[in-house]
């Protein structure tokens, strides 16, 4: 090895120098500490009715409202590149949309039709499903609305007939996102008393009320008519309630936890992590992939390395998962 000073009386006398290690790329390599690799990633794809349809999502380039056909396409090009788990958001037309939300456990529905559809042409994939209202609501809420007020029990009712309609579609977790109280423990009962034992719960424990979701929920059109989602999602303030969530929804049989948005909620992803032993995921959700795209459409930012950089700051923070709108671009950077 070279010697880096010509004469010994020019160095410093240090015993430790941290640069030591971090003189090659080989040895970088070595002595890296987290790893982002394309096993961590979940695809979020929106799914509309029709055929032939691609609809780019104006706050979300990049991003599309695919009709069936064209979402098997996508699929199946996300699991060549070594995707192995999708979670499906569908975008239901307002005529379809009632305050019960009903048609979110039509067996015939959009999303269980689609559950039946992906299963049957490319069975290995893992098939996530959301449950929640919103979607469904003419409201855009994540629950049952009544004089303004958004209804914890009678909502749980529904989302556990939409739990089991989708795990009857085929779906292998399904994702309840609407912070209802208790649903977890109800959906968990209702799908063990049907047989559904290997169905499993990926539960959307510490989720904020965010404003990072907006870009999101242009693409569903699921903005709320009134008020904002701050009587079940969680206070951007707080953390130690993140905890609360997460143990209730671990008693009540969840199998995956999450924690979202992410980038935000770093430090939320590392107490999640230190608190359980369960797999943590992390949700990058649409305003931070807007804001990645925005910036990089000026050429302000190198879109690669940041979208890099990002996720793996989540992976360092300790998530095991990351659903991401970049899982495609991601899993082309990292080959
Ligand atoms: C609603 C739901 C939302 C997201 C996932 N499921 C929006 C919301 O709670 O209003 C947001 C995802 C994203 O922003 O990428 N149940």
């Amino acid at each position: 090895m070279q010697k880096e000073h010509s004469t010994p009386k020019n160095s410093l006398s240090l015993l430790h120098r941290p640069r030591r290690l971090r003189r090659t790329e080989p040895l970088r390599r070595l002595i890296r500490e987290h790893q982002l690799t394309v096993n961590d990633l979940i695809y979020p794809l929106f799914v509309r009715e029709g055929e032939n349809q691609q609809e780019e999502i104006t706050s979300m380039p990049n991003c599309y409202r695919y009709s069936l056909d064209l979402l098997l396409k996508e699929i199946k090009e996300a699991f060549d590149l070594g995707i192995n788990a999708i979670a499906l958001f569908p975008m239901i037309p307002n005529s379809k949309k009632d305050d019960l939300g009903t048609e979110s456990y039509n067996p015939d529905g959009l999303v269980q039709r689609t559950v039946r559809a992906i299963k049957k042409e490319i069975p290995e994939i893992i098939v996530i499903t959301d449950v929640a209202l919103d979607p469904f609501s003419p409201y855009g809420h994540d629950g049952i609305v009544k004089n303004g007020q958004i209804l914890n029990d009678e909502t749980v009712e529904v989302l556990v007939k939409m739990a089991l309609s989708q795990a009857e579609a085929g779906a292998d977790f399904v994702a309840p996102s609407d912070m209802m109280d208790g649903r977890v423990g109800a959906i968990r009962k209702a799908l063990d008393a049907a047989g559904y034992i290997n169905v499993g719960i990926l539960a959307y424990s510490a989720k904020y009320a965010s404003a990072y979701y907006g870009p999101f929920r242009d693409a569903l059109e699921s903005t709320p008519q009134f008020g904002d989602k701050k009587t079940y999602q969680m206070d951007i303030a707080n953390a130690r309630e993140a905890i609360k969530e997460v143990e209730l929804d671990i008693m009540e049989g969840a199998d995956l936890v999450m924690v979202k948005p992410a980038l935000a909620y770093l430090d939320i992803i590392y107490r999640v992590r230190n608190f359980t032993n369960l797999p943590v995921v992390a949700y990058n959700v649409s305003g931070e992939y807007a804001m990645i795209k925005a910036a990089a459409s000026y050429g302000w930012i190198d879109e690669k390395q940041v979208i890099l950089e990002t996720l793996t700051s989540m992976k360092r923070a300790g998530a095991d998962l990351i659903l991401t709108y970049f899982a495609k671009e991601v899993a082309l950077l990292l080959q």
